[in-house]
């Protein structure tokens, strides 16, 4: 049955049609809105507004549901590798073999980077947050591949740029944490598979063999998958609203990768461990700190807490709370900040405050304890983020690309000064 909705305006009254998703899910078309009425809608934040119709993440916020393509993100984060989600994300179905292979190879061939870019590389301080060395050097690839900047190009040519942005960013995220440290880089080595390959750039010196752990190698691939896609989050819509324009998929991914970087958002688990730290140091006294947390007048919020669409458990920090202890157990790694971190979870889910405002851990809430446990340093959490986020945001911007989307282009209601004349400096 065809469902549709009314609006009425002085009096007079509007039909709009009413779309179903896949999970019936129901959404006002409005497209027509303010050619029929005259009208706009106004939603900051956009918390009750849908920015497209899309086929490759479902999540239900009120049941703590999270699926790709249809595949449960606890299946894919148990039995799926990190490269096969992101082929299945990309292109709508799960690889076959040959599929998955070649998709290997293509990424394999890609890792190395022009070595002209170890030159932007090496001209950013080493106290540059590694975030701003990653989008930056994402978007010089516009330059060393010109010809990616038509995102109109072939099918083919997509595929190559995808494969190239895919196989290049763990080499960037690596050469951005050895340019911290003042450490040569190391270069990929394409017998490895994607995430040990990562390791090794990130932990080995000249100086030594290094030896990649294989249940940190899971732990990250698995950390990865959880990351991958998240429907219109605010940094896949950047992505999505970038590409809009007809900017190429690397310059919308360093978009991307930018929106991602604030603390509301993926830079979260840096902020998490950085607050778990702060009140570890200043006595562990969780109570004091979560009345901090529900203080008006307090700026402090518990981060790693609370999400805009999950208004229960979000699955991940389900998953990430039992890796977590794996993880650490199975490294045997003690870390006095994952105590502290449970004592809160506990705290603020009897509290209050915390239970009226649907206030659950999110997915930042545990995956720097294990980042940590892994040994990767805070400041390069949030890059972890962004790699594990790449397959998702390329998904989004392929589909919003080949779906012939507008560009965006929201409305506003002005609230300035009325018309008013121009006064000369000597008469103001
Ligand atoms: C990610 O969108 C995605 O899908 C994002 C993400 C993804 O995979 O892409 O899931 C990844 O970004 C996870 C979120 C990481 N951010 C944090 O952990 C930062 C801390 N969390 C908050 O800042 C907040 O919960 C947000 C930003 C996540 C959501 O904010 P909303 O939806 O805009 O909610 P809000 O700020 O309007 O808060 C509603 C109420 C307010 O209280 P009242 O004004 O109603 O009294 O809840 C309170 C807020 O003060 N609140 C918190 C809180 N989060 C919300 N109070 C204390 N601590 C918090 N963490």
């Amino acid at each position: 049955m065809v469902k549709s909705a009314q609006i009425t305006i002085d009096g007079k009254t509007f039909e709009f049609p009413v779309v179903e998703g896949t999970e019936h899910e129901l959404a006002i078309d409005i497209g027509k809105l303010r050619a029929q009425t005259g009208v706009i809608t106004l939603d900051p934040g956009f918390k009750n507004t849908g920015s497209t119709s899309s086929a490759i993440t479902f999540l239900n916020g009120e049941e703590g549901i999270l699926r790709y393509r249809g595949y449960s993100i606890e299946d894919l984060a148990e039995k799926s590798t990190f490269l096969e989600v992101a082929y299945l994300l990309i292109y709508g179905e799960l690889p076959s073999k040959s599929e998955f292979d070649k998709f290997k190879e293509d990424i394999k061939y890609h890792t190395l980077v022009h070595e002209d870019i170890k030159t932007i590389l090496t001209g950013f301080p080493s106290n540059a947050h590694p975030m701003g060395v990653l989008s930056s050097l994402v978007t010089s690839l516009t330059a060393f591949y010109p010809e990616s900047l038509d995102p109109n190009r072939s099918r083919e040519g997509v595929d190559l740029s995808i494969a190239r942005i895919i196989a290049k960013l763990p080499t960037f995220a690596a050469w951005s944490y050895k340019n911290q440290k003042g450490q040569p880089v190391v270069y990929p080595r394409n017998e490895l598979e994607y995430v040990p390959n990562f390791l090794r750039m990130m932990f080995a010196l000249p100086t030594e063999d290094y030896e990649v752990n294989p249940v940190v190698a899971r732990a990250l691939d698995q950390l990865l998958i959880l990351h991958a896609d998240h429907e219109q989050n605010c940094s896949t819509s950047t992505v999505r609203i970038v590409g809009s324009s007809q900017a190429s998929l690397f310059a919308s991914i360093s978009a991307g990768i930018n929106a991602l970087w604030g603390p509301l958002h993926g830079g979260a688990n840096q902020a998490v461990i950085e607050m778990l730290e702060n009140i570890r140091k200043d006595g562990g006294d969780t109570k004091k700190w979560m009345d901090k947390a529900k203080d008006k007048n307090d700026p402090f919020r518990l981060m790693g807490f609370g999400h805009r669409v999950y208004k229960n458990f979000d699955p991940r920090a389900r998953i990430l709370k039992k890796a977590a202890d794996d993880v650490l157990e199975s490294l045997g790694v003690v870390d006095p900040v994952l105590d502290i971190a449970k004592g809160l979870e506990e705290v603020a889910l009897s509290d209050e405050y915390f239970i009226e405002r649907k206030l659950y851990p999110n997915v930042d809430f545990y995956s720097g304890i294990i980042y940590r446990a892994l040994g990767i340093p805070v400041d390069m959490f949030t890059v972890m983020f962004a790699l594990g986020r790449l397959p998702g945001w390329i998904a989004q911007w392929k589909e919003m690309r080949e779906s012939g989307e507008p560009i965006g282009r929201p409305r506003q209601v002005y609230i300035g000064h009325p018309a008013r004349d121009y006064t000369p400096i000597d008469k103001r």
